[in-house]
């Protein structure tokens, strides 16, 4: 299991009822969460009733809070997706609608990351889109950090004479100045471009939403890494792997988070079911003879990790190195909730309760020794 901690701007305080409560930034979001399978009152605030405080509650169309699939045209440009129906990618599909606000919220706001052990902070927009999510999700903060941690040992000095500079003449390190380069594939709003970018490595990324490609930009100019060497590419991730392949061209690191359905810029069909494997192969076949990873992220479909994981044997069989895996999950804080329940449960020392672990997503990955 992998637990992504609250931090400053960031905040899981509450889930039960198939809902959760987060802080992003200054506000306070309510919205779904089919993970959340346990009563809010056992551990929650409100006895079943909606978290007080609350700006933006998620309400699914149908519930009278939305205007259904056809009426969310506006909503789906304003969340950054370009009027593209391919955000039809996480968990359900289905739930589309409307958020209900107590409070003015900006179209799109600031959430400042810490990355923590002197690595730089990850800074991206959150906006509220029609399909209930952000745009951020926090449970893949240890993707990003493991990712940033390797590109930056890539490139480290071994401390032997000529150190990494006469590696790189050699073609067995990396420099600065030959820095891995980084396909991120079904990249969405960006979060590991930037990740990789801030921590100098060279990155493509790949999504087939215009909305979605616009909204990475936005996360590299506010990250400060709009300027590091990045190629933003608007196309079917299936079409261009298979390209690349062609041109000859390799990759040092892969990051894949592959949706269970989604459409390619032309229309091409993703089905998970059907493509992920074929796919798979083709991703083994970019990976160049110094790969340092290869992160198979996933909300699809319900695949459990192991199933993800045993497809990156075939590396360790090859290459070496190591796999791990597991569900991606974000741990509640316990004074953000104690501070709402107004310290009631502080008291009763908030402390001694355990905190609710949130379900996200799974992750399998692979390194290389
Ligand atoms: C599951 S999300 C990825 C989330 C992202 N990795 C993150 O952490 O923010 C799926 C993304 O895949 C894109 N997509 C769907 N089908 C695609 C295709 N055939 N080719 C390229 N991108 C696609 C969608 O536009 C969406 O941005």
């Amino acid at each position: 299991m992998f637990i992504f901690k609250s931090q400053k701007e960031y905040a899981l305080i509450d889930a039960g009822d198939g809902l959760k409560l987060e802080r992003y930034g200054e506000y306070l979001i309510a919205r779904p969460d089919p993970q959340a399978l346990w009563p809010k009152g056992l551990l929650g605030l409100g006895d079943g009733n909606i978290w007080p405080n609350t700006d933006a509650i998620f309400a699914k169309a149908g519930n009278g809070g939305g205007s259904g699939r056809g009426g969310n045209n506006e909503g789906r440009s304003a969340g950054g997706n370009g009027g593209n129906a391919t955000h039809r990618h996480l968990d359900d599909e289905e739930e589309t609608g409307n958020w209900i606000k107590t409070r003015s919220i900006p179209d799109r706001w600031p959430v400042k990351f810490d990355m923590g052990d002197g690595l730089p902070s990850l800074n991206i927009y959150a906006r509220l889109t029609p399909f209930k999510h952000t745009g951020i999700f926090p449970e893949q903060f240890t993707n990003w950090k493991w990712s940033m941690e390797l590109i930056k040992k890539s490139m480290e000095s071994t401390g032997e004479k000529g150190g990494a500079e006469s590696d790189a003449k050699s073609g067995t390190k990396f420099t600065k100045e030959n820095p891995p380069k980084i396909l991120n594939l079904f990249g969405y709003s960006g979060a590991a471009t930037v990740a990789a970018l801030l921590a100098g490595a060279h990155v493509t990324h790949v999504d087939s939403s215009k909305g979605a490609v616009t909204w990475a930009n936005e996360n590299a100019e506010l990250s400060g890494v709009l300027d590091k060497p990045v190629r933003w590419i608007l196309e079917d991730a299936v079409s261009f792997i298979k390209k690349e392949i062609r041109r000859g061209n390799k990759y040092d690191g892969i990051i894949l988070d592959p949706p269970a359905f989604g459409r390619g810029a032309k229309g091409e069909v993703w089905k998970i079911e059907r493509d992920f494997l074929p796919f798979l192969e083709l991703i083994f076949e970019l990976l160049s003879d110094k790969a340092l990873f290869l992160i198979l992220n996933g909300y699809a479909a319900g695949y459990s990790s192991i199933a993800y994981s045993q497809n990156l044997q075939k590396l360790v069989g090859e290459r070496g190195g190591e796999i791990e895996y597991g569900e991606l999950c974000i741990e509640q804080s316990l004074s953000e909730f104690s501070k709402m329940a107004g310290g009631k449960d502080a008291s009763d020392g908030a402390e001694k309760k355990s905190p609710i672990i949130l379900p996200c997503g799974i992750v399998a990955r692979w390194k290389s020794n």
